[in-house]
């Protein structure tokens, strides 16, 4: 084991534990994989709950910085992770996604003239101040990897002059779900749980800065909640939660009788909800596809998407608009099923064998 070369994996936030879980899997027995968590993420609900339920090895290092302004918090991030990366000297270190830990762990590393391994690359919503567009652009261009998961994702990268370093790696989100879709549509206590039949509620999502971080925003956000047609489960995120208490909104909120409101849910029971809901809607990037990977219709709350395969297989776009989301409710799109694998090979196969390539070049 002491042999292997050494990847560090920095993660933090929910969708990163997620593509993690699959990954971390195939790379043990190859690697000495090191997992740090920046703490971005720290309930447990949102953190402890995914790496028990995935059966991640729990993290190596928690750095514990969750909370405080973009700014401060990846600052934060890099000079604490600069310090890990020099201790550990890894031969690659491995991002994911679009958060501020992903930026954080791809800068620290780049900086100290680490590879940088980027999964999930290539994802552009074309709105440049939105902070996961910064994110991502940002940690493309200083990665020496970029796993891209579709090939829209790869002509992305290659318009922006990154072609050399691409890997089109497919999902490893779809492979988890894939593995796991038996479970997650059989997972009776959570419908028990809730009294819910399948097809018979729908499933909300917000928390994405543009929409819940705008007083005016959050408003158009109730009016679609206040004109649901069915019973409609809304797992509250926190950032959520606390701008509807400063805008004075929450109480407004409880009134509406056909709203469940939870707390957020680990990934099974979101999956379950997703699953067995007629349809789902949301701002979540990774759950606008889950969605569509399990063939339930989606309306996505916002105006763009970094996933239009999506918009052919059950996707609408919606925005914050309460008419157009009532129509699109009336009539649902149809689904159609997603593959998961690329050229027949799954994607935690196909980064293995970029990681052993790039590691063994020196
Ligand atoms: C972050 C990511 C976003 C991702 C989302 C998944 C960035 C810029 N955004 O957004 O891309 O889709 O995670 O959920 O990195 N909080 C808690 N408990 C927690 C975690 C957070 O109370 O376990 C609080 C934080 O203190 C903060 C707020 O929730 O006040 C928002 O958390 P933050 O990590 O800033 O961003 P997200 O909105 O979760």
């Amino acid at each position: 084991m002491k042999d292997h070369p050494k990847i560090v994996s920095v993660v933090g936030a929910r969708p990163q534990f997620v593509k993690l879980a699959p990954l971390a899997a195939a790379l043990k027995g190859k690697f000495r994989h090191i997992i740090v968590h920046t703490g971005q993420h720290y309930d447990d609900n949102m953190s402890g709950l995914f790496f028990r339920q995935l059966e991640i090895p729990a993290p190596d290092i928690n750095l514990k910085i969750g909370g405080g302004s973009h700014g401060r918090m990846t600052g934060r991030m890099l000079t604490a992770l600069e310090k890990v990366l020099q201790q550990e000297q890894p031969a690659l270190v491995l991002v994911y996604g679009d958060t501020n830990s992903t930026l954080a762990g791809a800068l620290a590393a780049a900086k100290l003239g680490l590879k940088v391994g980027h999964i999930e690359a290539g994802m552009r919503s074309f709105v440049a101040d939105m902070p996961e567009e910064i994110n991502r652009r940002l940690s493309d261009h200083i990665s020496s990897l970029l796993f891209c998961p579709t090939s829209t994702a790869v002509a992305n990268c290659r318009r922006e002059g990154l072609g050399r370093k691409v890997v089109l790696s497919g999902d490893l989100m779809y492979e988890l779900l894939h593995r796991l879709r038996p479970v997650i549509r059989d997972n009776q206590a959570w419908m028990k749980k809730w009294r819910l039949e399948s097809g018979q509620y729908f499933l909300m999502t917000a928390h994405r800065a543009a929409n819940v971080d705008d007083p005016d925003n959050l408003r158009r956000l109730l009016e679609i909640m206040e004109r649901l047609p069915m019973t409609t489960i809304l797992p509250l995120h926190p950032r959520t939660a606390a701008r509807l208490r400063s805008s004075r909104l929450m109480t407004r909120m409880k009134k509406i009788d056909h709203l469940k409101l939870c707390e957020p849910l680990g990934y099974l029971d979101m999956l379950t909800a997703a699953y067995h809901a007629r349809a789902v809607l949301t701002d979540s990037g990774g759950l606008q596809k889950e969605a569509v990977f399990l063939r339930t219709p989606v309306l996505t709350l916002r105006e763009e998407t970094e996933w239009p395969e999506t918009l052919k297989r059950g996707n609408r776009l919606v925005g914050l608009d309460a008419g157009r989301t009532m129509r699109t409710l009336n009539h649902l799109p149809a689904t159609k099923a997603t593959s998961f694998t690329v050229r027949g090979k799954r994607p935690s196969e196909i980064i293995v064998s970029a990681l052993t390539k790039e590691i063994a070049r020196g």
